[in-house]
């Protein structure tokens, strides 16, 4: 079908040999150019793909024909032309037109286009240009095909999940996102109320708070594609603005929620993969993700799981192990194996790395030319070197790491070095990892609540929203560490892709939650959450939902492991748009309006425009 609007005919991926004798007429950009004794060929590249074109002089007057020759890569043009097969021995089978070519009739230069500052027809570009620079000239990097296809997989994913959200009978609502601060979880970015000076909206780190007030509303099932704001560190998966699909339902409980999520990530896998997923996934507790992967968002796609040795060295004479367990702690151990034959420097980077965690050492064993070789095993038993060589099936070319701690400590130290010993097996080929496999699982029954030992206070886990398990409820005041809350995260390939909880809908729970278990004085409740536990009084319904990282979904989709990609105008790092130079200073003025001084001098002199 021709577009209504357009003269282009045909799309630079549509021409065959059954057009052959056809005029057309094709618009894009001059993606390369070749000038073969006189006669030029150029290649035209749209959005959907490429095809040659070719430029003889004698259908040309030479004016028209040296405008071709001058003609800059990526200038945009509309050529019109009539489309034969290729000569036999130049057709060119890595792009679909290649059977094909345009003999120009008429050429029309739409826009010059200037030398570019990196060529956007290397494949290898990403690995050979600095990143800082693409994020300049984001434009450009947008018109590689590789970053095309990112932005076309998300368009197709966010528009499969509003399919897949209304046919489930889901409402979209859209939020404010100018909304109030909240100080709980992240750091907020505030927007100054020039109306009332000294006022400030805060941007929302979640519409958590709308959500549920919806529920209350009557809305039963709610969801958006909500813009999400957090002044947080960044990192490769973390932006400081970013996208969730946000979910909330009525009259409902956890399974209701596994099986809505496990439909939307078949349908979305299948849509963008095709590729179909089995459900259920598969349920981990919190403690067990700690215990065997150290970590809540574990990778199991691979092995190399903790083993605990606690029992087996309680009387050991390594006292580092025994004292450990005798003040209450663990003793874990990995297996890496293939790894014997890392050097001693490696094993102290490997040591660093676990004491930048908090570890006090890194214990090991190298199995090599048929020892084991380390500092430490001079002090086990038989018994106890038993016990490891039957627990971790220990033989030639292993690596054994030990973390003696407090249990959570233990764990976490020994899951980020699993996931280190991983990185460097991989790049030894030693571990590969298919990239079409996607291990998802939910992870259930965290904790409610956790203890900031510094501040001397409970903290919630998740948010404060979070129902605990019913049946811990009368432990809140008795033994609040161990109280379930009804949190489930659902994790692939070792990513937090999202998280959600059932939450507590009876005003007189949600005020002991916020006053009696996280000591927030009456005053401030009242002023921080009042119209919630208002809203609450009148007709609250049981509800829960959960909200899945829509960038961190792109990109595992799109097989890359920074949201970056798949976001069209990211920030860096430090959140700053290198494109547009944001954030930048205001004028006097400005501020004076808003009633705001600043008071402290420019860290970083600004980025110089482009
Ligand atoms: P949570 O804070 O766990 O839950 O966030 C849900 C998911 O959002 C994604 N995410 C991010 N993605 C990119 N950049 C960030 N800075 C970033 N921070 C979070 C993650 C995460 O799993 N209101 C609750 C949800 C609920 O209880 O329903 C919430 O926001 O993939
Ligand atoms: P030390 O007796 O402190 O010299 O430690 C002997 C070995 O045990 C060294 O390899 C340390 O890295 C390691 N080590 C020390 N403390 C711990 C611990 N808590 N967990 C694991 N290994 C440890």
């Amino acid at each position: 079908m021709r577009p209504f609007f357009m003269k282009r005919t045909h799309h630079c991926n549509e021409l065959r040999p059954e057009h052959a004798g056809s005029t057309v007429t094709l618009e894009g950009w001059v993606h390369s150019r070749r000038d073969l004794g006189g006669v030029l060929f150029l290649d035209l590249r749209d959005r959907e793909g490429r095809t040659q074109t070719v430029f003889d002089p004698s259908d040309f007057s030479p004016e028209n024909f040296d405008r071709a020759t001058r003609l800059h890569s990526e200038s945009v043009v509309r050529v019109i032309g009539r489309v034969r097969v290729r000569p036999a021995g130049t057709e060119n089978p890595r792009i679909p037109t290649g059977q094909v070519e345009v003999l120009a009739q008429v050429l029309e230069v739409l826009n010059d286009a200037d030398v570019l500052p990196f060529p956007v027809d290397d494949p290898e570009l990403a690995n050979k240009v600095n990143e800082e620079l693409r994020l300049q000239y984001r434009y450009l990097d947008l018109r590689r095909p590789e970053m095309m296809r990112n932005l076309r997989l998300r368009s197709k994913v966010a528009i499969a999940t509003r399919q897949f959200m209304d046919e489930s009978g889901f409402l979209e609502v859209e939020t404010p996102t100018l909304f109030k601060s909240t100080p709980e979880g992240a750091r907020e970015f505030l927007v100054p109320n020039r109306r009332d000076p000294g006022t400030f909206y805060a941007l929302p780190q979640s519409p958590q708070q709308f959500k549920q007030i919806l529920m209350v509303s009557g809305v039963e099932r709610y969801f958006q594609l909500a813009r999400c704001y957090r002044d947080e560190d960044l990192r490769a998966d973390r932006q400081p603005e970013f996208t969730q699909v946000d979910i909330e339902m009525s009259f409902i409980e956890r399974e209701d929620i596994y099986a809505l999520i496990e439909g939307l990530l078949k349908r979305v896998w299948k849509t963008a993969l095709g590729m179909d997923l089995p459900t259920p996934f598969r349920r981990i507790s919190f403690e067990e993700a700690l215990n065997r992967w150290g970590i809540d968002k574990p990778d199991t796609r691979f092995g190399m799981e903790l083993v605990d040795f606690t029992d087996d060295f309680r009387a050991s004479t390594f006292k580092v192990f025994s004292g450990t367990v005798a003040n209450g702690g663990v003793v874990k151990a990995i297996n890496a194996k293939g790894l014997a034959c890392a050097t001693q420097g490696q094993i102290e980077t490997m040591t660093e790395y676990a004491k930048s965690f908090g570890a006090k050492g890194l214990a090991f064993i190298k199995v090599e030319g048929g020892e084991w070789k380390s500092p430490i095993v001079k002090f086990f038993s038989a018994a106890e070197k038993e016990a490891l060589t039957k627990k971790l099936a220990i033989v030639e070319g292993d690596l054994i790491l030990f973390a003696a701690d407090q249990w959570l400590n233990a764990c976490e130290i020994l899951g980020k070095i699993r996931l280190y010993c991983a990185e460097v097996l991989k790049g030894q080929g030693k571990l590969t990892i298919d990239p079409a496999r996607f291990d998802f699982l939910w992870v259930v029954d965290f904790p409610l609540l956790s203890f900031d030992k510094e501040m001397n206070r409970w903290y919630s886990s998740h948010h404060p929203f979070t129902a605990p398990v019913d049946e811990d409820v009368p432990l809140l005041k008795l033994d609040p560490k161990k109280v379930r809350g009804q949190h489930y995260d659902i994790v692939v390939n070792g990513v937090e892709l999202g998280g959600g909880s059932i939450r507590i809908h009876q005003p007189a729970l949600q005020k002991t939650i916020f006053e009696d278990i996280l000591a927030i004085p009456p005053e401030e409740t009242q002023l921080r959450f009042g119209y919630m536990l208002d809203a609450f009084r009148y007709g609250a319904p049981p509800h829960g939902g959960i909200a899945l990282g829509f960038d961190r979904m792109c990109a595992i989709l799109c097989g890359t492991t920074s949201i970056r990609d798949v976001i069209a105008f990211p920030k860096t790092a430090k959140g700053v748009c290198l494109m547009t130079h944001s954030p930048t200073s205001v004028t006097p003025r400005q501020l004076k309006d808003l009633y705001l001084e600043v008071k402290a001098a420019r860290k970083e002199e600004p980025p110089k425009p482009a």
